[in-house]
This record gives C-alpha cells, sequence and structure tokens, in this order.
C-alpha cells in the first residue's frame, strides 16, 4: 500500500493548501452543552446568538415542516466545529456563505464542520434548510410537538425549540427573532411578538411574525390552526393580540373570559413591576390536550384544561408576571428557576388579595400550616431544586412562600423597590438567585444570607422560630384553605393533572 509512506515534504505541504492560520492548534471544536449542570447537553459552546430569521411552511394535513433558519451569531472561541440543538431533517448547511459538513450527534446535536475554522469574536451567518416531520422526532424517549386537529404546536420547558428550528438552546443565549410561516388559506400562524405582514399566493398565506427583543429559545413559540383572532390596546397603551382555537368546545366561553383580561391585568402588573417590557402582549388557547400553560414571550400559550373548570385570570396573571420575572429577566441556569415560578406565583397571590379571595399572609400561612414537618415538600430546595424537581409544586409554593418571608424581613417600602427594581436591573438580561440576594440586600441595607438560606436552601422545614420571624403561623396550627387556592394551583406546570409532555 502506497498510501502508507507519505514523505515529510507532502504533508507540510498538504497543511499549507488548507492554509490553516498559525495558531491553528487554538481551534477546537465547541462544547455540544453551554454548561448547565441540570441539562448537560442543552445549548452549546463556542459561539453566542443573536438574531434568528426563520422561513418556514407548514402542512397541517401531514405535519410537514420546511424551513431555512438564518442565524446571526459571534464566536467566543477559534472554533473548528459547532453545534446547534436540532431533531429534523437537514438538507444543506452554509457558514458565511459557503457549503459546511454536518451530522447528527448525540440526542438533539447537529455538529456543523465549516470549510474554514472560525476565528474568536467574528460574526457569522449560518443557514440551515430542512424539512421533516415534528411529531415522528424524539430524544431522551419524548416528543412535545403538539398536534392539534387542525395544525400543531410549539410550547414547552425546557424544551420545545428541537422539533422546529435548530438553535442555541439554553435561556442564557437571547436573541431576537423574524420567525415568517406560510400555512394553506384560511389557516393562522401565530408566533412571538407583532404580526408585520400577511399575503396569500396560490392557495398558501405567509405570517410574519418579529419579536424585537431578547428572546429565550423556549420562550419562541409556533401555533398553526384555525384560530379566532383578537386585537385591542390596553388602557396603559398595550397592543394585545390574543386567538382561540375555533374548536374548543365548551372550554371556549371561559378561555376568552379569562384570556380577554390580558390588557387588564398586564396594566395592573406593571404598578408593582415597571413598564411592561415588549411590544405587543396577548396569549393563545388551541386545541390541545397538555395541561399546562406556559409564559412564552408577549404570546402566552394556554391548554383549554385550564379552563375546564370555568374562567381562571389567576393563571393569566401567572403566565403574564413571567413577562417580567422569566422573559424580561431570564434564568442563568435552569437551577434558578425560582426567579420565574416563586414570582409568578406571588403576582398570584397579590391577585388573590386584590380579588379579597385571601390575603398574601393567609396564602403564607397556609403554605406553611398545610406541608407537616415530615412532608417531602420541605425536601425541595427552591433555590436549587434538581432537573427531576424543577416545575415541583415546593418551586411555586414554598418559593411564594420564601417572597413573603423576604417582605416581612425588609418592609414593604424595600419589597415593592425591589419588585420594581429587579426587571429594571437586568432589563432584557439573565440573572442568578445570588444577584437577586444581592440585590435585595442593596436595595433593603441589610444582610439576608440567612433568610436566603432558611426559605430557598435548607432541606427541612424551616423551624416555628423562622416562622414566627416572618409572622407566619405556628407549625400544625389549622389554617382554612384561602379561596383563591384551587386556582393558584391550576397554574402549576400540570404535573398535578397527570398531564405531563
Ligand atoms: N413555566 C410554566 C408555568 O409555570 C410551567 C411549564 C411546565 N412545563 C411542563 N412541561 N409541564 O406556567
Ligand atoms: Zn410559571
Amino acid at each position: 500500500m502506497h498510501r502508507r509512506i507519505i514523505a515529510p515534504g507532502v504533508l507540510a505541504a498538504a497543511s499549507l493548501l488548507l492554509a490553516i492560520p498559525a495558531s491553528a492548534a487554538s481551534y477546537s471544536p465547541g462544547a455540544p452543552g453551554i454548561g448547565d449542570p441540570y441539562y448537560p447537553y442543552y445549548g452549546n459552546g463556542g459561539y453566542d446568538v443573536s438574531h434568528y430569521d426563520l422561513r418556514l411552511r407548514y402542512q397541517p394535513k401531514t405535519d410537514e415542516l420546511q424551513g431555512t433558519a438564518t442565524i446571526l451569531a459571534k464566536t467566543t472561541q477559534d472554533l473548528s466545529s459547532f453545534d446547534l440543538d436540532f431533531l429534523l431533517d437537514v438538507s444543506e448547511v452554509r457558514v458565511n456563505g459557503a457549503k459546511a459538513a454536518f451530522t447528527h450527534s448525540q440526542q438533539h446535536e447537529l455538529v456543523i464542520t465549516p470549510k474554514t475554522p472560525l476565528a474568536k469574536g467574528t460574526p457569522v451567518t449560518v443557514v440551515v434548510r430542512y424539512s421533516g416531520v415534528p411529531s415522528t422526532k424524539s430524544a431522551y424517549g419524548f416528543n412535545t410537538w403538539h398536534r392539534t386537529p387542525d395544525g400543531a404546536v410549539a410550547a414547552d420547558e425546557p424544551e420545545a425549540a428541537w422539533w422546529w428550528f435548530p438553535s442555541n438552546d439554553h435561556p442564557s443565549d437571547k436573541a431576537t427573532y423574524d420567525v415568517s410561516v406560510a400555512v394553506p388559506d384560511g389557516t393562522q400562524a401565530i408566533s412571538n411578538g407583532t404580526l408585520q405582514s400577511t399575503a396569500s399566493q396560490r392557495g398558501w398565506t405567509r405570517y410574519s411574525w418579529r419579536q424585537n427583543k431578547p428572546q429565550a429559545t423556549y420562550l419562541s413559540t409556533l401555533a398553526i390552526g384555525k384560530f379566532d383572532i383578537t386585537t385591542s390596546t390596553s388602557e396603559g397603551g398595550v397592543p394585545v393580540v390574543n386567538a382561540y382555537s375555533k374548536d374548543l368546545g365548551d372550554n371556549d366561553g371561559a378561555a376568552r373570559a379569562s384570556v380577554e383580561r390580558t390588557g387588564e391585568i398586564v396594566d395592573w402588573l406593571s404598578d408593582y413591576f415597571g413598564p411592561y417590557p415588549f411590544s405587543s402582549a396577548g396569549g393563545y388557547v388551541p386545541n390541545t390536550t397538555t395541561g399546562y400553560a406556559l409564559e412564552t414571550q408577549s404570546r402566552v400559550y394556554y391548554s383549554p384544561k385550564q379552563f375546564a373548570k370555568g374562567s381562571n385570570v389567576s393563571v393569566v396573571v401567572h403566565e403574564l408576571a413571567h413577562q417580567w420575572y422569566g422573559d424580561d429577566v431570564s434564568l442563568k441556569k435552569w437551577k434558578d428557576i425560582w426567579l420565574n415560578e416563586g414570582f409568578a406565583t406571588y403576582a398570584q397571590w397579590l391577585w388573590s388579595e386584590h380579588e379579597g379571595e385571601g390575603t398574601t399572609q393567609e396564602l403564607a400561612d397556609y403554605v406553611y400550616a398545610s406541608h407537616p414537618a415530615d412532608d417531602p415538600f420541605w425536601t425541595v430546595e427552591p433555590g436549587d431544586p434538581g432537573a427531576d424537581k424543577q416545575f415541583d409544586d415546593a418551586v411555586y409554593d414554598r418559593g411564594a412562600l420564601a417572597i413573603q418571608a423576604l417582605r416581612k424581613e425588609v418592609g414593604d417600602d424595600a419589597f415593592f423597590a425591589i419588585l420594581k427594581g429587579w426587571p429594571k436591573e437586568h432589563a432584557y438580561g439573565n440573572a442568578s438567585v445570588a444577584d437577586f440576594q444581592r440585590y435585595a440586600e442593596k436595595v433593603s441595607g441589610k444582610p439576608l444570607a440567612a433568610l436566603f438560606g432558611t426559605w430557598l436552601f435548607q432541606p427541612s422545614k424551616p423551624a416555628a422560630s423562622a416562622g414566627r420571624a416572618a409572622s407566619l403561623v405556628k407549625a400544625g396550627t389549622a389554617v382554612a384553605q384561602p379561596k383563591s387556592w384551587k386556582k393558584i394551583e391550576a397554574a402549576h406546570g400540570g404535573h398535578s393533572d397527570g398531564a405531563a409532555r
């Protein structure tokens, strides 16, 4: 085999031909995960995305999705290759205009090797052409593309993007979006932000949506189906776009009677959290069978089940509160989930008090008293619950209790200053629980390590003495269930009614 013997001179000539820079040794593959211990393969290393342009076509009859994604990014290291998170079938990838090699690996990695390695700190344009039937694609044994009788929905946490666009799928890499979807005439496509245009041609209508503020990948949503779309403007001037599936049946009235309150609730929440952070608000109710709602940015996803027992404004308050706590200020790592769920639940407590259905203090007393010390509820640390307990009741209820304890500790003036100041402090960015503690200490002038330790990180029920300091009732004392309780609980991820992914 003559190929085995290669003279050193030939090797040298070959590497010259490849024109790899002198520092080629520093070029390495980007990591297949962004470094989140809860989800080691979510997100990717080596680059940062600033914009996703998604040009799609979807056929409800067959569940076929076709698309071209144009991704604007900047490298954060010298890259020989990099990953996107994606499950559909890819036909072509271009990096800075040149065709790139690609392969699927692990559960949901698309590994891209550009013709020329990419130097750190340079802008990169990646074009991915793809197609596929999302309902046939799984990772880790699950699929969260929701088929409906007349279309489909992408909305889940912590992941949903893999089924409809290639991305750096982690909330720490936020980007703006243009999402343009062609669907058969008579069908609508709903996404985040504002509807820029609709155009019909040869039996297909194209809906073009724009999200002009940074958005986490899991907060990007797509719904295709036959919807009634309502538009209005809140008293405070926020444009509202809502959409209801035309086949909600008996849930139709209750869904509209809840979600049509969006403008009023956005204005009410603005008094606590500051100006609404996005150019549009609203929600949509498709005919899905899941149990949860999701705070998809500026266009909340509601399952019809949220309204099966009648109207539920409390869940609307929860999801709209996330627009500030979760969407505007997003978590740094998934362990920081308390910054989302604790505050969205606390907003429901404030609404309960506003509606005369139980004060925040009565709700805190009820949570404290209704879980005995040996209840596993207290073993969950809302400040770092673990991936399998990320949406546990304790993250929501013990999480909101911790916020009431903070309020008692710092007093109402400092507390409400913190509540309103936080979204401004980290507008359109990311933050951690530790960042929140530091901020609350700065605003209140009080050391809070012990308080946060007890209420967010102690794997057992805080002692009655700590409870009394927070003016919570003693363990074991019977406390009546506040009127608002059942609706507040209904906003939790749907795990209590058995509707998982
Ligand atoms: N963040 C959502 C909410 O509290 C919960 C989503 C739960 N996710 C799930 N797959 N069940 O509104
Ligand atoms: Zn929530």
